[in-house]
C-alpha cells in the first residue's frame, strides 16, 4: 500500500501493460484512477471489473485518443472536476510498427512519433498544469529498451522513443522547482502482452519465415536472465518511482529489460 489515497491517470489502460498497471495501483492503494484509452469499450469493461475487484479504488473510463490535443486537455479537466486533484500520470499509450527503413512509409512513421512522442507531450503537460498547483506530482513515461537503444527494422518506434527520453529529461527540469518528478520506466520484450501476442510474433516470423515459438525462442535467448519481460517487472519500478522512497530521483530513464542491452 504504497501509493494509499493517490489519483492516478493511465493511458493505454484498455489492455496489456496499462491495465496491469491500473490494477497494480489500486492494490498499493490508489483511491482514484482515471484510465484512457481509444478502445472505448474493451475501457469501460477494464473500469468496471477493477472498481469490482477493488470497491476503495474509483475508477473511470475516460475515451481520449493521446494525438488530439483537445482530447487530452478535456480528459485533464474531467480529472479534475471527478478527483479535484492528480497525483500521477503514467503515459504508458504506445504503439509500434516494424518495418525496414525503405519499407517504412510515412504514414507509418508519423503515427508511431504522434502517438509514442506527441501524445506522451500532450498529456505530461495537461498533467503538469493540474499538478503545479499541488506542489507535487509524479509523472513516469513507459519507454522501451528501445528508447536507450536502436532497433533492428524499428526506426520510427526506436525514434519516437530516444524522442521520449529526451522530453522526460528536460520537462523534469522545467518541473523540478514545483516538486514534480518526471522519470521514464523502460521495459524489454513483454513477450506475453497483446503487442507481442497480436502483432509482433506474427509480422517477425513472417518476415523472416520462422514460426512463431523459434520467434519467442529467440527472443528469450537475448535475455541474459532468460526470460522476457513481465508486467510485475515494469509495475514494481513503477510503484517505486511514484512512491516517496524515489523523492530524490528525476529525470531518470531505467531499464528493467533482464540485462538485455
Ligand atoms: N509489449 C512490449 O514488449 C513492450 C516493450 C517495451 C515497451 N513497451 C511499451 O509499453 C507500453 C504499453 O504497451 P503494451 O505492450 O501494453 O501495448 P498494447 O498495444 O497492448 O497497449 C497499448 C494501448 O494503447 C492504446 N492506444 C494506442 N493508440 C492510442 C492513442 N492514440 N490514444 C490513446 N490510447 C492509445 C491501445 O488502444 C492499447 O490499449 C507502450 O508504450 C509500449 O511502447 C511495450
Amino acid at each position: 500500500m504504497r501509493l494509499q489515497g493517490q489519483v492516478a491517470w493511465i493511458t493505454g489502460a484498455a489492455q496489456g501493460l496499462g491495465e496491469a498497471l491500473a490494477y497494480r495501483l489500486a492494490q498499493e492503494g490508489c483511491t482514484g484512477l482515471a484510465l484512457s484509452d481509444i478502445q472505448a469499450e474493451k475501457l469501460a469493461a477494464v473500469a468496471h471489473a477493477l472498481q469490482a475487484q477493488h470497491p476503495h479504488c474509483h475508477a473511470v473510463a475516460i475515451p481520449c485518443d493521446i494525438c488530439r490535443e483537445e482530447a487530452v486537455v478535456r480528459t485533464a479537466k474531467q480529472i479534475a472536476q471527478q478527483f479535484g486533484r492528480l497525483d500521477i500520470l503514467i503515459a504508458n499509450a504506445g504503439v509500434i510498427h516494424s518495418a525496414e527503413l525503405t519499407e517504412m512509409s510515412l504514414e507509418q512513421w508519423q503515427w508511431q512519433i504522434d502517438v509514442n512522442l506527441t501524445g506522451y507531450f500532450l498529456c505530461a503537460r495537461e498533467a503538469a498544469k493540474l499538478m503545479k498547483p499541488q506542489g507535487k506530482g509524479v509523472i513516469i513515461q513507459i519507454n522501451s529498451k528501445s528508447g536507450l537503444k536502436g532497433s533492428y527494422k524499428n526506426c520510427a518506434y526506436a525514434a519516437s522513443k530516444f524522442g521520449g527520453i529526451g522530453l522526460t529529461q528536460s520537462i523534469a527540469m522545467d518541473l523540478a522547482p514545483y516538486g514534480i518528478r518526471v522519470n521514464a520506466v523502460c521495459p524489454g520484450n513483454l513477450l506475453d502482452s497483446p503487442m507481442w501476442q497480436g502483432t509482433l510474433f506474427e509480422q517477425y516470423a513472417r518476415k523472416w519465415g520462422l514460426p512463431e515459438d523459434a520467434i519467442r525462442r529467440y527472443y528469450e535467448a537475448q535475455v541474459p536472465l532468460g526470460r522476457g519481460c513481465a508486467y510485475d517487472d515494469v509495475a514494481n519500478l513503477v510503484v517505486f518511482l511514484a512512491s516517496d522512497e524515489a523523492s530524490y530521483i528525476t529525470g531518470e530513464a531505467y531499464r528493467v529489460a533482464g540485462g538485455q542491452l
